[in-house]
């Protein structure tokens, strides 16, 4: 025991020395650096300074802008050549010789493009989906790449938001397993390893948040919702050492996040005490003047540093005002100094002033970029990304020895929309489509016959014919339908969540022609399908599964890989229950059947269509009731919840167990459920594992009447079970 604590102590110590360090080296160059050298710090350009948005942008290029000390970071600049020569203007041609960041948007690989976040989060599988992150920091900093712009860990609970895609669901506590996962896998242990990157979490805060799933509309919460559900998951990230945030382009109740003093100053700094560097998103600094809350872009500036918004991306306001504003006495050359020094710390901690060029090894760049070994990963993780959402009549898996096979959907035969949206520097030639899939998994002795039958969007119906005959002479179907990969991502809300154009109802028609039919859906959002989930036998969900969906799919189809995946987030019957979600309060009349003075709507069943935590599997698993190791706890002990898992199926397979608690009566309403522990677990068949969680404090602190984050004594039931619905329940109290 002994050695153990003298063990953390020196560690501690070696960090607390090492933090010094890197403090004392960055105030070693602030103290040499002028007040337009300061600036250039907290200024970031996309390559060629790109246009969209920022009204202004400067007069130099950007050598020279370089050479002045004018900037402090790139991003999209692709390759290690262009950015070598940038860094080498910047380290030997200018005179302080500060070495630039260069940044891209990472968010599901550089080049070999895994699945969008969304589907790595349907894993649940934190290791797997930091093993992913872990692959693309490799391939990024290959390319010479220092800092992503992700993780993305927006709450959504709204599908119309085509960002949806890019953030881990609804959950806060799987939000935030996700997005620690991801910055333990983009940061590695050491960041001044060559091949680790700087993560940035955004955006920060509560960009889902969206009124009407609008992209970029005004989110307004309570303290209180903002604090126990959107917040979790950027607290997640700063724990875990994330080395920047991004600031996001909404208001929150009023203020834009690029001016939020609450959100910067006191969230970040004073509670969090995150010596992490704030960049604003895309001239998020120049839209306080259509937000309304700035009159120019002079005041823009002074609102964003003043909030310590400590970059400005794009919007060319710290390029224009803010020197002035210093020299003018409106803004304190100290919140420059903090800003500054934020920066250079980052770019110490990443080892460029010691060695600027170490990411920037060509030979390297070719080796490592799209090498062999990542696109295997691409496929391993997207195996585990796949959700089982209907399979009756043992449709699936499918027989490799079938004779006659029809594939039909535009989408099934496109090797671009597998990549998803941000896709970063991902090749349409390098993703294999279901079909192509398909084909390599039974193509030497199937006769498999492709018919697009319809496109994703439109309403031309005359391939309906050709694509029935094909499965009228075929011996089973792969019918793939959804959205195509720009209907999700930035900018891209949707009024409705059907499934576009007449793709449901070809579905429907070639499940009437009574051959096995397996729907599998390409989509970045939660989808509203009851007609088509009514009348179809079996559905795969595979989102945007990344450069390997094709081999990926076929190996669940035909019975390769058990899928295990399960929602993370809710699917609506229809677009007219959003937001639903599992989380929700009782309200003061809960939904109930038969009583009309209840929360409900009368043209629709008031159950999602498939709720959050659902996925099957090609078996089946058992759950024992839970049994607790005290059913009263004062507010600072622990309870453990044993349960068994059984397989009773007749193949291996895996499955995630989800622990939820219900608090029965607080200061405040509270939840009916809420997500508070998982574990994936495999399983042979007639295997029987035991599964042990515990709860502690932590898990039971929420914000009280008064805003204070307490365990309050009281009754609960805690839940155990395969999704947030078919669960098992126990009840315990906590004591004063
Ligand atoms: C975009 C996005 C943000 C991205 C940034 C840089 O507008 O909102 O997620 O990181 O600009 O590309």
């Amino acid at each position: 025991m002994k050695k153990i604590f003298f063990l953390l102590l020196t560690v501690t110590i070696i960090q607390f020395a090492q933090k010094k360090t890197f403090e004392q080296r960055a105030d070693s160059v602030l103290a040499l650096m002028n007040l337009e050298e300061k600036v250039g710090q907290l200024i970031q350009y996309s390559d060629g300074y790109a246009t969209g948005g920022s009204t202004v942008g400067p007069k130099e290029n950007m050598e020279e802008l370089t050479r002045k000390g004018g900037v402090g970071s790139f991003f999209n600049v692709i390759g290690v050549k262009a950015i070598k020569k940038l860094q080498k203007v910047a380290v030997e041609e200018s005179r302080l010789k500060i070495p630039l960041i260069f940044g891209l948007d990472v968010i599901h690989g550089y080049r070999a493009i895994f699945p969008v976040p969304l589907a790595e989060a349907s894993s649940w599988n934190p290791s797997l989906v930091e093993k992913s992150a872990r692959w693309q920091a490799i391939e990024a900093a290959s390319a010479g790449l220092q800092w992503t712009f992700n993780p993305m860990v927006d709450i959504a609970r709204d599908p119309r938001w085509g960002r949806i895609m890019e953030g881990s669901g609804e959950d806060p506590y799987l939000g935030s397993q996700m997005s620690a996962a991801r910055v333990r896998g983009y940061q590695g242990k050491d960041l001044s390893a060559n091949t680790n990157i700087l993560a940035c979490v955004k955006h920060y805060a509560a960009y889902g948040g969206a009124e009407g799933g609008r992209d970029y509309n005004t989110v307004d919460l309570s303290e209180r919702n903002f604090r126990d559900y959107y917040l979790p998951p950027y607290k997640a990230a700063v724990d875990a050492g994330v080395g920047s945030l991004m600031a996001s382009f909404n208001e929150i109740g009023g203020v834009p996040s690029s001016a939020s003093k609450f959100l910067m100053t006191q969230i970040l700094r004073n509670e969090w005490k995150s010596d992490a560097f704030v960049v604003s998103d895309w001239n998020s600094i120049g839209e306080l003047i259509p937000h309304g809350v700035a009159k120019n872009l002079k005041q823009a500036a002074e609102l964003g540093i003043n909030a310590t918004v400590d970059m400005d991306m794009q919007a060319s306001a710290y390029y224009m005002h803010l020197a002035e504003l210093v020299k003018e006495g409106k803004v304190n050359i100290k919140l420059v100094d903090d800003a500054v020094r934020r920066v250079l710390i980052a770019k110490f901690k990443l080892g460029l002033f010691d060695s600027p060029y170490k990411y920037l090894d060509e030979e390297r760049e070719k080796k490592n970029v799209m090498s062999k070994d990542i696109v295997n990963v691409t496929k391993e993780v997207a195996l585990e990304t796949l959700v089982l959402l209907k399979n009756e009549k043992n449709v699936l898996p499918l027989k490799k020895d079938i004779k006659k096979l029809a594939v039909i959907g535009e989408l099934a035969n496109s090797n671009d929309d597998v990549l998803g949206g941000w896709a970063a520097q991902g090749r349409k030639e390098d993703g294999v489509s279901i079909l192509e899939g398909i084909k390599n998994k039974i193509g030497m002795n199937t006769k498999i016959n492709f018919v697009e039958g319809c496109k994703v969007l439109g309403e031309d119906k005359s391939g309906f014919e050709k694509a029935v005959e094909a499965v009228e002479n075929a011996d089973a179907a792969i019918v793939v339908i959804g959205e195509n990969r720009s209907m999700t991502g930035e900018a891209s809300s949707r009024a409705s969540i059907d499934i576009p154009g007449v793709q449901e109802e070809l579905a429907i028609q070639l499940i009437k022609t009574g051959k096995p039919v397996v729907i599998v859906l390409m989509n970045g959002r939660p989808l509203s399908f009851p007609n088509l989930q009514k009348n179809a036998s079996a559905i795969l969900e595979t989102w945007f599964a990344g450069i390997q969906a094709g081999n990926a799919v076929a190996d669940v189809l035909f019975g390769d890989f058990n899928p295990n995946g399960k929602l993370p987030v809710t699917f609506p019957r229809s677009v007219g229950q959003v937001p639903i979600y599992y989380n929700h309060k009782n309200t003061g009349r809960p939904h109930n059947p038969g009583d009309h003075y209840t929360s409900y709507y009368m043209d629709f069943d008031n159950t999602p269509l498939y709720p959050f935590g659902y996925g099957l599997s090609y078996t089946t698993f058992e759950y024992s009731a839970p049994v607790l190791s005290k059913t009263q706890i004062k507010k600072d002990e622990s309870l453990k919840i044993s349960f068994s898992v059984k397989n009773t199926g007749s193949v291996e397979g895996s499955e995630v167990a989800q622990l939820y608690i219900r608090d029965l009566v607080g200061s405040v309403t509270r939840p009916v459920k809420e997500l508070k522990d998982f574990a994936k677990i495999s399983l042979k068949p007639g295997e029987l594992k035991n599964i042990e969680f515990t709860i502690t404090p932590e898990k039971l602190k929420f914000y009280d009447i008064n805003m204070n984050y307490i365990v309050e004594p009281g009754d609960f039931k805690v839940f155990v079970g395969t999704n947030s619905v078919d669960v098992k329940e126990a009840r315990f109290s906590v004591v004063e």
